[in-house]
């Protein structure tokens, strides 16, 4: 499951609460979609897979945060999630995370560095 490092955007890209940034990781020899975005001012990134089912979270590519840029949003039935964290604050998830991204970002770039449980 570990994979080398890649560079998925310029940290420009990413605004503050803003629109996010779509990729795929292999994970468990699967292809899967994850995603990046920016919460007081640190890039964290997720599958982009909601812990009630295993459905994309944004209803429009890149818009993960709920309207006042606080939590992150399930699109299909309102799960949200705490942006820096991936933990699941209400609704169908229940109380399960998203899974997170290793991240780093330096020299402009945000670059993808495997899954925390490596
Ligand atoms: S699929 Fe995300 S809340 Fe149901």
């Amino acid at each position: 499951m570990v994979e080398r490092e890649r560079v998925i955007c310029e940290g420009v890209a990413l605004a503050e609460a803003g629109a996010g940034v779509r990729f795929e990781v292999e994970y468990f020899g699967d292809i899967a979609p994850a995603f990046v975005i920016r919460k007081h001012g640190v890039a964290h990134g997720y599958l982009n897979r909601c812990g009630h089912v295993a459905m994309e979270l944004d209803w429009r590519e890149g818009v993960f945060f709920d309207a006042d840029g606080r939590d992150l949003l399930c699109s299909t039935h309102g799960a949200t999630y705490e942006a820096a964290s991936g933990r699941c604050l209400g609704g169908p998830c229940n109380g399960t995370p998203l899974v997170k991204l290793r991240l780093e970002e330096r020299n402009g770039l945000v670059y993808f560095m495997g899954f925390d449980d490596d």
